[in-house]
């Protein structure tokens, strides 16, 4: 009973907080009367797959992020690529994208779509399937407001590269692109904790090895040194050396001891303007979880489309035969309503 209190009570708090994702179009409510059990499926799906690999849990928040960061949260990352071009899934930034996820979200849909019909959109079930994967590996539960529909087209390789950042970046560029979407430096460093679960390959931070990187602990890196010969070794390791599986505040303590695995996370503490923030974390799991919840429900809400605007596609990997094709970017701009 306490505890559904005070779920009421942080959902009016967060509604009142969000109260802009009403004016977006979006809603705490949106299925309860088409979809009742669309979450209920979601999560007890979920934690089917999870308990048989809780790696998927990582891919699934991942994906979300790259849906949101591009053209905003609306499903465009889980096209196919087609006649208008290639999809966003073969452009640098995604190719590191877990294959599975993507089969994931799509049978996701079909087994919310088999109960209450085509009413659930795609980009509603990644952000919802991203919540299930912090709480179900151990992070925080919370509501996000619901109703997005799903893109007609995908972004361009430049659109996607000017979106989602290297991990080579410093502070200052994330901070600067992050602005742009209205994020703070508080924003950043919560958001970065996702990778308080999942894994890396070798390019994405071998260069930091060979030389290595005088930010880095030495003995951290001489591990990381077996683990890629080469900078080029396709071979994968953690992101948070304490607890991988886990989402908890770990990854901020690896960064206060130089044990951060790209150098966009190191450079988080490197930098005065995020370092005090990872220390804050790194010594308090609550406030890092309240952070980061009210940085994920911002993020779910960029650049959403609602109304009817897009489609609730039928299939997450392809457009339905019957939408009509928005003719040009800048048409496909003005539809979409902005953050
Ligand atoms: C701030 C800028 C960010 C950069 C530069 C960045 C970069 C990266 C890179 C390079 C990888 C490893 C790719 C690979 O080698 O396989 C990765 C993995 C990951 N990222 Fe980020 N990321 C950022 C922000 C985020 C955000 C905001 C989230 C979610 C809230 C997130 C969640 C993850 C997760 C969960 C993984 C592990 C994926 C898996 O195991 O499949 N990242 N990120």
């Amino acid at each position: 009973m306490a505890s559904k209190i005070l779920l009421t009570c942080s959902c009016l708090i967060l509604s009142l907080c969000f109260g802009g994702a009403r004016a977006q179009g979006l809603s705490w409510s949106y299925y309860d009367v088409s979809c009742p059990s669309f979450e209920p499926i979601v999560r007890a799906q979920l934690k089917k797959v999870f308990k048989n690999d809780i790696g998927q849990a990582a891919g699934l928040l991942r994906l979300h992020f790259h849906d949101c960061f591009v053209r905003g949260c609306d499903g465009s990352v889980l096209l196919d690529g087609s006649a208008s071009g290639p999809g966003e899934q073969s452009a640098p930034p995604n190719l590191s994208l877990r294959a599975e996820a993507f089969k994931i979200i799509n049978d996701l849909r079909r087994r919310v779509h088999n109960k209450c019909g085509r009413v659930v959109s795609c980009a509603d079930i990644l952000a919802i399937a991203a919540r299930d994967a912090v709480f179900l590996s151990g992070g925080p539960d919370y509501s996000i407001p619901l109703g997005r529909r799903d893109s007609l087209n995908f972004a361009t390789v430049n659109e996607i590269l000017e979106n989602l950042l290297p991990p080579t970046s410093y502070t200052s560029a994330l901070l600067v692109s992050m602005d742009r979407k209205g994020f703070t430096a508080t924003d950043l460093v919560a958001l970065s904790g996702g990778h308080t679960i999942g894994i890396a390959h070798c390019p994405s931070f071998a260069r930091r090895l060979y030389p290595r990187d005088p930010t880095m602990d030495k003995t951290f890196a001489k591990n990381l040194n077996a683990t890629c010969p080469t900078t080029n070794s396709t071979n994968t390791t953690v992101l948070d050396l304490r607890s991988p599986n886990t989402f908890d505040n770990k990854y901020y303590v690896d960064l206060m001891n130089h044990q951060g695995l790209l150098f966009s996370d190191q450079d988080l503490y490197t930098d005065k303007r995020t370092r005090d923030i990872v220390t804050a974390f790194a010594v308090n799991q609550t406030l890092f979880f309240d952070k980061f919840v009210k940085s994920m429900i911002k993020m779910s809400l960029l650049g959403v489309l609602t109304g009817s605007q897009g489609e609730v596609r039928a299939n997450c990997s392809a457009r339905n035969a019957n939408a009509v094709l928005v003719s040009s970017v800048g048409e496909a701009e003005e539809k979409r309503s902005g953050f």
